[in-house]
């Protein structure tokens, strides 16, 4: 059974999916907008997002980017013009297409000069901007995250979840000589915000996406993500749905929401 407080959308493919969000971000947006005045959204990087960021591109109008700040949920620790910068994937995507106030962009600092100081400062940056003080977790309104084959989020992965002090927003994740030294938003910022949005395609995402929704497997970090108040969705498609336990036929967005409930496991 999909567990409380977690909505599972399957659509047929990543366009489709990238519609969804577009109109997930509007309501969202408006609704932030209208209740604070402005609306936060923090974006992964990744392959799977790209197709949203490129419709978002096109939304020259329609979207109130005056009020709109845009926050990143990862960094690789890499020069802004490195190819494996998501800032550099976000702004040639979408956000140098559209008409955002460039200090409503929050680039994670990645020229520093270690990825602890960039962490450190990326944290005072998210604290000035939602005037919250030592200790106290800001709730962003939308948080887009990505998954991997094996259950990492964020820069959060398996084996390698950053120790972070009580409160502390962001941290440097030391990795392999292979792989890119990283900074990432930690738990405690992921599970404060009003709406956490997973987006997954592929079959060879479909064993980790049952493991994950089912919680069979807490050492999978995308399984820790459990918004307090907010609200939870898994937006995939068809393939990396292949593994999750309910009718498809017909669906046409909720899990059969209309035509049947999810079978009891
Ligand atoms: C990153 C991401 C990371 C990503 C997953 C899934 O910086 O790489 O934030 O967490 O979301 O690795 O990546 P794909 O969408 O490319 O499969």
């Amino acid at each position: 059974m999909i567990p409380q407080g977690q909505r599972v959308i399957v659509l047929q493919n990543e366009d489709e999916m990238a519609d969804f969000m577009i109109k997930k971000w509007v309501e969202v947006s408006q609704a932030a907008i209208e209740r604070e005045g402005f609306f936060s959204a923090a974006l992964s990087g990744g392959k799977t997002p790209v197709p949203l960021y490129q419709k978002l591109a096109l939304f020259k109008k329609g979207l109130d980017w005056e009020k709109t700040h845009i926050f990143l949920v990862d960094e690789r620790f890499v020069p802004f013009h490195h190819p494996d910068s998501n800032y550099h994937m976000l702004k040639d995507t979408f956000l140098d297409q559209v008409p955002i106030p460039r200090q409503n962009i929050h680039p994670v600092p990645a020229g520093e000069a270690t990825a602890e100081i960039a962490a450190r400062k990326y944290e005072e940056d998210l604290r000035t901007f939602f005037k919250s003080s030592p200790g106290k977790i800001p709730d962003v309104d939308l948080i887009l995250l990505g998954m991997g084959e094996d259950g990492h989020t964020a820069s959060l992965f398996p084996g390698r979840l950053p120790f972070n002090e009580p409160g502390q927003l962001v941290a440097a994740v030391m990795l392999d000589e292979m792989r890119h030294n990283r900074i990432t938003l930690t738990l405690p910022v992921i599970n404060q915000a009003k709406t956490i949005i997973f987006l997954v395609t592929g079959k060879n995402k479909a064993e980790v996406l049952g493991k994950v929704i089912y919680k069979k497997d807490s050492t999978l970090p995308a399984s820790l993500v459990a918004p307090k108040m907010g609200n939870l969705i898994f937006l995939s498609d068809l393939e990396a749905s292949s593994q999750l336990s309910y009718h498809k036929e017909g669906s046409q967005g909720d899990a059969c929401r209309n035509c049947c409930r999810p079978r009891r496991l």
